[in-house]
């Protein structure tokens, strides 16, 4: 049977995944105007907690201000343009961020509020050096900013549809039970890429083929295979955790509570995603949650930060519990990182100048139409 999935189609040029200027471009068109997930509310406790964030060869701080209102600003001093935080996180006491280099000091609004030992000017106005304001947001307690001076849409607007396939995961109230952190060696686009396809999945993960038997016919959804049809009205094509499976995990059982709030068909289906092209993704299981977020941090060079997510009142789970939620997809990120590794050292091959996508890659597709409009958009006059 014919599939009835669009026939292949060429995918990005082969120096579109190293070139540093296009690197750059991407930069500008995409990390530098869009919504970037940036980290949770929960870990921002008291004000004056904050958190540092880097988005290409940005920084940023995000801070809990008067009133528990969320702050975001450039990581970088007024004075003479010094990191003002060089830690991952921290608390700015009695209120104040003090830069290290000649002690500049801010108040948690941003404003300039003390120059210890600068000599007099009469031409010096303090209220014209506050801290570079970022915009900031959040979605279900994850936290994100927008480095552009006016974005072009609301984070509402942004996350659009994607925002409803986790709609019923109560994220508001999960902390991040474990975090780890990656660094692998491809463009931010490999990572994606390989994210929204499972034509490797038969090859690479065969511990997730065995939780989720769709992803041995190498395909993302059920619907994608010839003839497919609805098992029921629960079934949303996505394919389910196999029949003697609860959850992702190595054994495919859980010994967690189930999440409140999910539907019988989500419980069954036993995953969900909410994709935000490029650079996030959020999946929810009957029993937890986990988050991946791609930080570009050169050409050929991501971070991955990955949170397991549970309910709060469990924040305290033992080791033995994180282990479980945390093993399967361990093992995963490692395989696809392995393989994106590979996939950024191909490229390099003089004869290669693109590739070509087949029919169940048709979302790699979208996502380079999707930046081609981007880059479009973004393009200096
Ligand atoms: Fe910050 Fe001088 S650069 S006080
Ligand atoms: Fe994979």
């Amino acid at each position: 049977m014919v599939s009835p999935l669009p026939g292949v189609r060429p995918s990005l040029p082969a120096s579109w995944y190293f070139d540093p200027e296009h690197y750059r471009r991407e930069l500008e068109a995409v990390w530098y105007r869009d919504w970037v997930c940036v980290g949770r509310t929960d870990s921002l406790q008291r004000e004056g907690d904050y958190f540092t964030a880097r988005i290409g060869d940005q920084n940023v701080i995000v801070t809990l201000g008067p009133g528990a209102a969320l702050r975001a600003w450039h990581n970088t001093c007024r004075h003479r343009g010094s990191l003002l935080c060089k830690e991952a996180h921290g608390h700015f006491r009695n209120g104040r961020i003090i830069c290290p280099y000649h002690t500049w000091t801010y108040s948690l609004d941003g404003r300039l509020v003390a120059t210890p030992g600068r000599l007099e000017a009469d031409d010096f106005a303090a209220g014209g050096y506050s801290l570079y304001a970022v915009h900031v947001d959040t979605w279900k307690g994850f936290v994100f900013v927008n480095l552009s001076d006016a974005p072009r849409e609301g984070l509402d607007d942004f996350l659009g549809d994607e925002k409803a396939h986790l709609e019923n995961w109560p994220l508001d109230d999960m902390r991040s039970v474990h975090q780890a952190i990656y660094s692998v060696a491809c463009n931010w686009k490999l990572f994606w890429e390989n994210y929204s396809e499972c034509y490797h999945c038969p090859r690479l993960h065969p511990e997730l083929c065995k939780i989720m038997p769709v992803y041995k016919k190498a395909v993302f959804k059920a619907s994608d295979l010839p003839g497919w049809e609805p098992a029921d009205d629960n079934d949303n094509g996505y394919g389910r955790v196999s029949a003697n499976a609860e959850t992702w995990t190595m054994d495919g059982k859980s010994t967690l509570p189930p999440l409140p709030g999910l539907t019988d068909a989500e419980r069954q289906a036993g995953v969900a995603f909410t994709s935000i092209q490029g650079s996030m993704f959020v999946v929810g299981h009957p029993d937890y949650a986990r988050s991946v977020r791609i930080v570009p941090t050169g050409p050929e060079r991501i971070e991955l930060v990955v949170d397991w997510l549970l309910p709060s009142d469990l924040a305290n789970v033992d080791s033995d519990t994180i282990e479980r939620i945390t093993g399967l997809a361990e093992r995963v990120i490692r395989q696809d990182s392995e393989a994106c590794e590979l996939n950024q050292r191909g490229l390099h091959s003089s004869r290669f100048e693109h590739g070509v996508l087949v029919p169940q890659e048709y979302m790699l597709w979208d996502f380079h139409q999707w930046l081609r409009a981007r880059l479009v958009e973004s393009k200096p006059l």
